[in-house]
This record gives C-alpha cells, structure tokens and sequence, in this order.
C-alpha cells in the first residue's frame, strides 16, 4: 500500500495556517483563547514552527507547558494530537505499527474451515489486521493533518530516537508486507524533553528548539486565575509569589524538586477546598504535601520556613 501525498496538500495546509496565524502575535492570541500562556519567545518558536514546517523540541524542568504546548497547539488548529509517549525500552514497533495476531489468527482458521486455506496468508497482512501506533496514525490522519507529541523522547534510547530521526525526515514508514506509507499531510510535530539525558546534536539539528522555563510570576498567576476562577486575585498572587520564593530557594539548594504550575493550580484548588483566602505560615505547612512530593521538601517546610518565605515572597508589591 502507498499514499501519496496530495499535489500541494502540505502547501495549502500552511497557506491555511498563514492565514489564520499570520503573525506572531496572532498564534499567542491563539494559544491564550484555549487557556495556554505563552512567553513571546515560544509564541516565535510556535509561529516558526508552523510556518516553516519544522518540529520542535522543547526541553524544560517537570511542570512547565510542554505537553500541554501540543494540547493547546490540538485545539488551536483543530487538528486531532496524536500521541507517542516515550519510556525506557521502547521499541520501534509500539511507535509505529503491530499486527493484530489474534485476529489474523481468526481469519485463518475461518479460512481454513472454509477450504480456503491457500489464500489466507497473504490475505492476513491486510491493513483490517494492523494496529496502527502514534507514528503511522500521524501519517494516516487526513487533511489538515495531526499534531504529533513525542512525549519524552530522552527516555527513549540512542536507537529508538535514531529511528524516530529518520522519521522526521522523510514522514513515511516501511511496513514489510503493504510496502511504504507516506504522509498525506505532515504532521505537526512537538517533541519533548526533561534532559534525564543529552538528545543526538543530529536531532537538535532537524528540530526548532525552546528551553521552558518556569512562568513569571504575573503569568502565573494568570494561569491559575483561568483554571481555578474562583480564587482571588489577592490569593492567587499570593500563590504565584510564594512559588517564585520557592524555586529561587530551590536554586539554592533549599528544596530537592519545586512545585511546577501544575502544582500551583492545584494548590489553589486545594486552599479553595478548604475554604483559605489568605495564605499564613501554618496553612502553608498543613498544605506542602499538594506542592511538595518528597519527604525531605515537605520536611523542610515548616511554620518557620514558610513564614521566612511568605515575607520574601515580594513579587506583586508595588
Ligand atoms: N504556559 C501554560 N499555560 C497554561 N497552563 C500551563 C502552562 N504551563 C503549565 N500549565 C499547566 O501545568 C500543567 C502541567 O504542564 P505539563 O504537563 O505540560 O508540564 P510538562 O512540562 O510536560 O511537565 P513534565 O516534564 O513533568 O511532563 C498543565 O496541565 C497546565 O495545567
Ligand atoms: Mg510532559
């Protein structure tokens, strides 16, 4: 089986993207409209990205917007998001395709009991008995086309990610028994990365790249004004000055692992559940377990500490 691209297909999809998103500005808009918050630095990225038809690589600390860039790209272009989520000792063929034997297994036996069993071989490789993994989906999604995450790709071996190289290069794969599928339309590919290990300088090179860093505290706050609305400003800036003071005492060397904003927002949802409009030393240390998940950080957080905090959280002071 092949399928060929579609004369312009990938033309008319940027030309369509242009149009909608013809600056950067407008692909920040874009991303704020379904709740993600974008410093203009990603914003560029994101535009170039799209624009220039190019992965990107994003790599950052745990809890900063990177799977949720692909999410909010998802939604923003309308496009389904096709995920591959990397792990140790991932193989080829869980990115890509597996056949279903069970079923194929059915079919030969039904053959067979059918007196049919001459033509059953070939007819078991038949793409109603293949599994089709994030890679070959992604290739498969008709126009306009998926977004396509790699989620965590420096989980992956040095292998895997040669594999998933060639796969950004060319977007066909080679499936044995139908021949070579190539993409009808690109997909947009976000891949990303919490540097457990150094990515190949030949998949820096092929990709756009970003380095997340946790939000300022204004955007902070914003992104949990947005998803937690019922807290207060007062309290939200609260929160979003308390986390800075966190991960600036986490540089040095106070805490192990800081709060990301996953954990802000959900602290502000905690201290909304319990009714908290205002955060003092010992509602923090009551809490910690929300933005805190070893035992030696939540240790560290007393009464005391966080008081000391709470003072030198000056963030929002005029
Ligand atoms: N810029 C942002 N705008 C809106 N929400 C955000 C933003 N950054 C982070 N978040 C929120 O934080 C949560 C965690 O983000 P996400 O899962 O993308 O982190 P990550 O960088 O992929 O972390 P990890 O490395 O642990 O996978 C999201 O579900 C989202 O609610
Ligand atoms: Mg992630």
């Amino acid at each position: 089986m092949r399928i060929d691209p579609q004369e312009g297909a990938d033309e008319s999809c940027d030309a369509a993207i242009g149009a909608t998103f013809p600056t950067i500005d407008s692909v920040a808009d874009g991303l704020r409209s379904v709740g993600y918050h974008a410093t203009r630095r990603l914003a560029t990225a994101v535009f170039l990205a799209l624009r220039m038809n190019r992965p990107l690589l994003l790599e950052g600390e745990p809890g900063v917007g990177k799977t949720e860039l692909a999410k909010a790209l998802a939604k923003m272009l309308r496009r389904s998001l096709v995920r591959l989520q990397c792990h140790d000792g991932i193989e080829q063929r869980q990115a890509v395709y597996e056949w279903n034997y069970a079923a194929q297994l059915l079919h030969i036996r039904a053959a067979e009991a059918a007196g049919e069993g001459g033509e059953s071989e070939s007819a078991v490789y038949d793409t109603r008995y293949l599994l089709r993994c994030p890679l070959l989906q992604a290739l498969l999604t008709p126009a306009p086309g998926a977004i396509l995450l790699i989620d965590e790709i420096d989980r992956a071996d040095e292998p895997f990610e040669a594999f998933v190289l060639e796969y950004l290069g060319e977007y066909q794969v080679t499936i044995p028994e139908l021949g070579t599928i190539r993409a009808e339309v690109s997909p947009i590919t976000i891949l990303t990365g919490n540097r457990t290990r150094d990515l190949g300088e030949a998949v820096k090179r092929r990709c756009l790249y970003q380095w997340l860093d946790h939000p300022d505290a204004q955007r902070e706050l914003s992104i949990i004004l947005e998803q937690v609305p019922n807290t207060s400003q007062a309290l939200g800036e609260q929160i979003a000055a308390f986390a800075r003071r966190l991960r600036e005492g986490a540089a040095d060397g106070d805490f192990h692992r800081v709060p990301g904003v996953a954990e802000t927002v959900e602290w502000a949802r905690a201290l909304n559940v319990l009714g908290i409009s205002e955060l003092d030393p010992d509602i923090v240390a009551e809490t910690a377990g929300v933005l805190f998940k070893d035992p030696d950080d939540l240790d560290a957080l007393t009464p005391e500490r966080a008081a000391g905090l709470l003072r030198a959280s000056t963030a929002f002071e005029q």
